[in-house]
């Protein structure tokens, strides 16, 4: 029995055969996912990319194959040849795609043979992720993780063709570069052939791509890698995919419409979902006032109530003195909760001390009646007002935080969310897309001592905030914008700035010397000198997109080859110390041994 292909050729896929194919004689190539022994007849589910087909070996047709099929074990690869027939009455399966037919093997091959498993691929939940991350290409047979992998194809493509249509010119970047600030840590690269210097790969294409328009090309975009060093979460990957874009003579609605777009095409293509355009929009203000967030989840309400007002005089110290030193108070009305216990209430107020709450006083809507350790602090009136902000109802559960606003507004918002996931409120088939524009153009970093971008140094302040820019930075709104799906931030992007003098000015805000400006930026100021259009642009998160479009929990499930939380690859086992030759090329030395 030969192992080679020798003169045969794969007629169909597996998962192709239907009703229409009854008569045909096939060539079949795939894996084994199971085999079943039916006294003499034996029967495998043989899989390819594209799904299963029955296969049945009857002795009395073809012993030769029969008795090597008695040998086959799971992920063995066959290849076989056969006639399609219906199957029997009774035996047809409604819950799989070729499930009316099956093959009568004639001719078998064994292309090669599996050792036995480590996990089952037919049990998804069972496996440890780690496991699966060190075999990832067994993981990778899986269905689900195909229909993944897949689908990330079919928005890389209908991205490519929608943009194209629309004007923009795909084009490349460099890997090995200088630090692009995102906001994250640089990983670096040691060159060679310049001893003691280092690359720097790239946090995001940005300030190439704006180079690009300075160099003319009007309209880019790039489905495109890149690199931050930064702690890892569910959806953060040390390194991730963009599709980014770039646009010249444009203002910000002419971006949003045209991402819109294609926002619109990627969900028609990848899930036949119409979204509804124009997307709405919110400023930043609105968000964090409402939702304490500047990526609120729209699919369901529980929204924040502003209380400072109505509780500053009132008796309970812990709010007053809040508000005296300049806090605020907020609450959130969690409908229906009244009946959480005391754990589960303790559960919600550590939720919230992750994000810097002091505590959390809350209020079970009882009988009509307040029932709280706090109610007694409080007059009938003050009550009554704080009901009706709260709009509270029997069997309500109002929850309260009184801090800095930064304080009140993370870990309410925060908390928000954690709810409506205890509370099965976040329907993963309801797409709920929503701008959030007008950031902040800086924020005060207390720890620096210094102003930080809240996009990045390159985004454009609103005009009328110009004037401020220097005078007072805190009050200057930027022309940003991101694009939050339910509440997760599947893209971001800003109109930039075209004026050398005011992105000198916007470095020196940072707190850059006019040296270090020069180290880093120079090559960005000089250009901007040469006729620079104006310009601006948007990057979207692939990986991201593409959770939500497959309703994926990690973000480790839509990318082949992912790192773990610590950024390692468990399969190839990088990254890996190197030996002395390598480092002494570089003309580095470790400070220690490597764990
Ligand atoms: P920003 O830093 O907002 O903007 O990044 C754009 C989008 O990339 C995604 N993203 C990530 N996805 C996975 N893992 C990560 N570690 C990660 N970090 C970011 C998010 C985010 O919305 N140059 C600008 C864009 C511009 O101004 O045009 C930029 O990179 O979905
Ligand atoms: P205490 O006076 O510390 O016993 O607190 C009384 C109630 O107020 C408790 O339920 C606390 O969780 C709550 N509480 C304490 N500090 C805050 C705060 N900063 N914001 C909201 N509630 C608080």
């Amino acid at each position: 029995m030969s192992d080679t292909l020798g003169d045969w050729k794969r007629s169909h896929f597996c998962g192709h055969l239907t009703r229409a194919d009854i008569g045909k004689d096939v060539c079949l190539m795939g894996w084994v996912l199971r085999r079943r022994d039916h006294g003499s007849l034996v029967f495998v589910d043989l899989r390819d990319r594209e799904g299963l087909a029955q296969i049945v070996f009857d002795p009395d047709l073809a012993k030769e194959a029969h008795l090597l099929a008695e040998g086959v074990r799971n992920e063995f690869v066959l290849a076989i040849r056969g006639k399609v027939i219906p199957r029997p009455a009774g035996t047809v399966n409604p819950n799989m795609k070729t499930g009316e037919v099956e093959v009568q093997v004639a001719e078998c091959k064994l292309l090669n043979r599996s050792k036995p498993l480590p996990f089952m691929l037919d049990e998804f939940s069972e496996v440890a992720e780690n496991i699966r991350l060190k075999h990832r290409y067994l993981d990778l047979r899986r269905p689900q993780l195909q229909y993944n992998l897949i689908l990330r194809h079919q928005v890389a493509q209908t991205t490519r063709a929608y943009l194209t249509e629309n004007g923009f010119i795909e084009l490349e970047t460099p890997f090995l570069t200088k630090s692009t600030p995102e906001g994250a840590r640089d990983f670096l690269v040691p060159s060679r052939i310049n001893a003691g210097c280092f690359y720097a790969l790239p946090q995001s294409p940005q300030i190439f791509k704006q180079i690009l328009m300075i160099s003319g090309f009007d309209r880019y975009f790039q489905v495109v890698r890149c690199f931050r060093d930064e702690d890892l979460r569910a959806d953060r990957q040390p390194e991730f995919t963009q599709i980014d874009c770039e646009m010249s003579f444009i203002d910000r609605d002419d971006i949003i419409r045209v991402m819109e777009g294609l926002i619109a095409r990627i969900f028609k293509t990848a899930k036949n979902a119409d979204v509804r355009l124009p997307i709405e929009r919110m400023t930043y203000a609105e968000a964090i006032r409402r939702f304490g967030v500047d990526n609120p989840d729209l699919r369901f309400g529980l929204e924040l109530t502003e209380l400072t007002d109505l509780v500053k005089n009132a008796g309970f110290k812990v709010f007053a003195e809040v508000c005296a030193g300049g806090g605020i108070v907020k609450g959130l009305n969690a409908k229906g909760c009244a009946g959480f216990s005391r754990k589960e209430i303790d559960d919600l107020t550590e939720f919230a001390k992750i994000y810097g709450a002091k505590g959390m006083a809350y209020v079970k809507i009882e009988n009509s009646q307040w029932h709280s350790p706090i109610a007694k602090f409080f007059t009938e009136a003050e009550i009554a007002a704080l009901n009706q902000a709260f709009d509270a109802q029997e069997g309500d559960l109002l929850l309260f935080v009184a801090d800095k606003p930064k304080v009140v507004n993370d870990s309410l918002g925060r908390l928000r969310g954690h709810l409506a996931n205890l509370l099965g409120l976040l329907d993963k088939n309801v797409f709920r897309f929503v701008w959030i524009t007008d950031f902040p153009l800086l924020e005060w970093d207390d720890e620096d001592k210094r102003w930080a971008a809240v996009h990045h140094p390159f985004t454009a302040p609103m005009d009328e905030d110009v004037p401020y820019v220097e005078a007072d930075p805190g009050r200057c709104r930027a022309k940003a914008y991101d694009l939050v799906l339910n509440g997760s931030e599947i893209g971001g992007g800003s109109i930039r700035i075209h004026q050398q003098q005011v992105q000198s000015l916007m470095f020196k805000l940072l707190g850059l010397t006019e040296e270090e400006t020069r180290l880093k930026f120079g090559f960005l100021l000089d250009a901007l000198d040469f006729g620079t259009p104006p310009h601006g642009g948007i990057a979207f998160g692939m990986d991201r997109l593409i959770m939500l479009l497959t309703g994926s929990d990690s973000i480790r499930d839509v990318i082949a080859f992912p790192k773990t939380q610590k950024g390692t690859c468990l399969m190839s086992e990088a990254p890996g110390p190197v030996d002395e030759k390598q480092l002494r090329e570089l003309s580095i030395r470790l400070a220690s041994k490597p764990k």
